[in-house]
């Protein structure tokens, strides 16, 4: 392992620690000296959560426990139906801290100010994941069951199990809310958000204390609503060359509850870059499901995630490491790894992205390497026993991250060229960096980081 990426990779991330008043509460994105901060000098919730990791594997849980309580100091807590102000429950995407000693002040964004107005589905399901890995490291069993930390807990909830137009145990949300927050064709129901959402509701079902009696309904829904969800994954969102085959020769307009075809789906959607593409052995779980609608793109931190807590079978986590390895140019990289397989090209690109030339093809987050998903790769592949996948991947990123000085993504089929507009110094590239290599040298700490629920080693949904 190369000290001395790990060493620079430390102080970067110690460089980024913000404060509000005395205490450490967070870390900014990136503070890149060359490029104007925009909103990249806040902390971002789900930036913050790798950071997170990386602090609590190096017995550091002071930052992250300020962290959580401070997003739930300025998580929304009026119920209303103005439709400008943030719905009851939300934590923001980020806050920043204005001011200067005792006049420091907190101020959250919900989506209000970030370029395109989304807002961030997947905040609560960050600070739910960071709280359960700060109560597993620390035993911090007080802090758990504090009630503002609990009722924040059931404000997540409440915001996101309440059934609004769904038919389905997933969830719906619009283009952009999540990690790839502009709009790029992932709004309905991608596979990243239901990974979160799944982690996040187990997380809820470890972290909700059952002596509350207020607690009781949401441990119930909670129990009912994760197999339903698992079940709903593992079967329409699976796809191998066995599943390819049957939508290829699928039935159309089936009506009721005999249908095999359920969504509705026309074989000629088949995109013609799948039907070599996809190998003997290995498969993965499509990028969204919904009406009419598969969209087959891979995506790198719904797959991972989805294998890491426990939401993919073990049959189908084994068969995903099976594709990464084999189709590892396109998937991993030179520098590693890729968010999304293959690019939107052409017409697609038009339509889908609004011709956004931030997300043209091989960049960003329209086919752009992104080094942040090292720590769930390293999570995924350690367990699998892909050891010496996750080393190759880690080795090949280190040289370039030191080298290019951490950028936040890389462009190109192979993810060869710095990203276009990334940023450098990009905290989450180090933070990711440093939780894998972690890992990877004492894959024991892997037990600390287990996404999913502490049920008796196995994942927290029935089986199915
Ligand atoms: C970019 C990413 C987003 C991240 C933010 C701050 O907008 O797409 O996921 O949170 O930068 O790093």
């Amino acid at each position: 392992m190369n000290q001395e990426a790990r060493q620079r990779a430390w102080r970067l991330l110690e460089e980024s620690v913000v404060t509000y008043r005395g205490q450490p509460v967070g870390t900014v994105a990136a503070h890149d000296p060359e490029t104007e901060a925009l909103n990249y000098d806040q902390v971002f919730t789900r930036d913050f959560a790798i950071s997170a990791f990386a602090f609590l594997l190096d017995g550091r849980p002071e930052i992250v426990r300020h962290f959580l309580t401070t997003a739930v100091r300025l998580q929304s807590h009026e119920r209303q139906l103005d439709c400008f102000k943030p719905g009851e429950g939300l934590i923001p995407a980020s806050f920043k801290v204005t001011g200067d000693g005792v006049d420091e002040r907190l101020t959250g964004d919900f989506g209000e100010a970030a370029i395109a107005r989304v807002a961030p589905v997947d905040s609560g399901f960050w600070w739910l994941l960071t709280l359960q890995a700060y109560v597993r490291v620390t035993g911090d069993q007080a802090f758990r069951v504090d009630p503002s930390v609990q009722e924040a807990i059931r404000l997540v909830l409440d915001l996101s199990m309440t059934s609004r137009f769904d038919m389905f145990p997933t969830m719906l949300v619009p283009d952009g809310s999540f990690m790839i927050d502009r709009r790029m064709g992932v709004y309905g129901y991608p596979i990243d958000i239901q990974a979160q959402f799944f982690a996040a509701l187990c997380a809820a079902a470890d972290l909700l204390d059952a002596d509350e009696p207020a607690n009781a309904r949401y441990r119930e829904a909670l129990n009912e609503r994760l197999p339903h969800l698992a079940h709903h994954v593992r079967t329409y969102y699976w796809l191998d060359l066995e599943r390819l085959n049957q939508i290829y020769r699928y039935g159309m307009e089936e009506y009721g509850p005999g249908a095999v075809n359920k969504f509705n789906i026309h074989p000629d959607a088949i995109p013609d870059w799948l039907m070599d593409w996809l190998p003997e052995t290995g498969g993965y779980l499509l990028g969204n499901v919904g009406p009419g609608r598969l969209d087959y793109r891979y995506f790198a931190q719904g797959n991972l995630l989805a294998c890491a807590a426990g939401l993919a079978t073990e049959a189908q986590t084994a068969a995903l490491m099976q594709l990464i390895a084999q189709r590892y140019d396109d998937l991993i990289g030179q520098v590693p790894l890729k968010l999304c397989f293959p690019a939107l090209e052409g017409q697609d690109w038009r339509l889908l992205t609004g011709c956004d030339p931030k997300n043209r093809p091989w960049s960003y987050h329209n086919g752009g390497n992104w080094p942040v998903l090292l720590w769930l790769l390293a999570l995924v592949g350690l367990r699998t026993g892909a050891d010496e996948l996750v080393e190759r991947a880690l080795s090949d990123a280190e040289r370039r991250l030191v080298q290019d000085d951490w950028p936040e993504y890389y462009d190109g089929r192979r993810g060869r060229l710095v990203g276009q507009q990334a940023r450098r110094r990009q905290t989450w590239s180090a933070a990711g960096y440093l939780v894998a290599s972690q890992l990877l040298e004492r894959p024991e700490r892997i037990e600390l980081l287990h996404l999913g629920r502490t049920v008796e080693g196995a994942s927290c949904a029935a089986p199915v």
